[in-house]
C-alpha cells in the first residue's frame, strides 16, 4: 500500500507519550494556580475532533467555564464532593451533546443520506448521541493530556439542573463535566488498580 503524509502507517508510540496519556496520567482534584489559555483549549478541541464517531456524527459539544461568574452558575448542580475541586480548577468543561446532531450529517457524511435515517427515530438519536459524545469526551481527555493539561472528569452532578441553567432551549444536553488545568501531583491518592486482561476481556 502506498504511504502518503496524510496516512502514515500506524506505529507503536513511544513510552514517554504513553506515560503522559495513560500509564502515569492521573485524575486530578487539586490544581496549581496557573491559568489555561484559550488557545490551549482550542488546541485540545482541534485534536479531539479527529476521533471517530458513528457516521462521523460528531454529536459532542464543549462548553468551557472559565470565569467565576460562569462557574457560579454550575456550582448548585454539583454533588457536594465536587464543589471545592471545581471552584479551584482553572477551567471546567461541560461535555454535552447536540440533540439535533443529525442536521450536520449532509456535511459531515456526504457520501450517504444518513440524516433521513435519524429524523423521527428518537431512540436511535438518543443512543447515537450519548454513545458518541461519551466517546468524544474520552478523546477529549486524551487530547487534553496530550497538550500537557490534567483532567478531573465528573459525573457527580444533576444533569437536569445543568441543562436548565446552560441549555434552556433543550437543544444541547450535558453528558459529563471535566475540570481542566495543571494538577497538583502532591495531593494525589495512590493509584488504584485496574482489572486484569483475563477479568475484563475475552478472546473468542
Ligand atoms: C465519567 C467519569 C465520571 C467521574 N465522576 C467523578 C466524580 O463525580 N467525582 C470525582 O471525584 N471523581 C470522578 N471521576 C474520577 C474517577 O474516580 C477516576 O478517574 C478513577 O478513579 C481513576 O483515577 P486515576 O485516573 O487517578 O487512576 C470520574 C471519572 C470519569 C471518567
Amino acid at each position: 500500500m502506498t504511504e502518503t503524509p496524510d496516512a502514515p502507517s500506524p506505529a507503536k508510540i513511544a513510552d514517554l507519550p504513553l506515560n503522559q496519556l495513560l500509564h502515569q496520567a492521573r485524575t486530578h482534584s487539586a490544581w496549581l494556580p496557573r491559568r489555561v489559555p484559550v488557545e490551549t483549549l482550542r488546541e485540545v478541541y482541534e485534536l479531539a475532533r479527529w476521533g471517530p464517531t458513528s457516521a462521523n456524527s460528531s454529536p459532542a459539544r464543549f462548553v468551557f467555564l472559565e470565569s467565576e461568574a460562569a462557574k457560579a452558575r454550575l456550582l448548585p448542580a454539583l454533588a457536594p464532593l465536587n464543589v471545592e475541586k471545581t471552584k479551584a480548577a482553572p477551567v471546567t468543561v461541560i461535555v454535552a451533546w447536540d440533540t439535533e446532531f443529525y442536521e450536520n450529517l449532509p456535511r459531515l457524511f456526504p457520501h450517504a443520506d444518513m440524516r433521513s435515517y435519524f429524523v423521527g427515530n428518537q431512540g436511535l438519536i438518543d443512543e447515537t448521541a450519548f454513545r458518541n459524545s461519551s466517546l468524544q469526551g474520552g478523546y477529549f481527555i486524551l487530547a487534553a493530556r496530550a497538550v500537557g493539561l490534567d483532567c478531573g472528569p465528573m459525573s457527580g452532578f444533576d444533569p437536569a439542573k445543568v441543562n436548565a441553567e446552560f441549555f434552556p432551549d433543550g437543544k444541547w444536553k450535558a453528558n459529563f463535566l471535566c475540570n481542566l488545568g495543571y494538577g497538583d501531583g502532591s495531593k494525589l491518592y495512590p493509584r488504584s488498580p485496574r482489572l486484569e486482561f483475563n477479568e475484563a476481556c475475552q478472546v473468542l
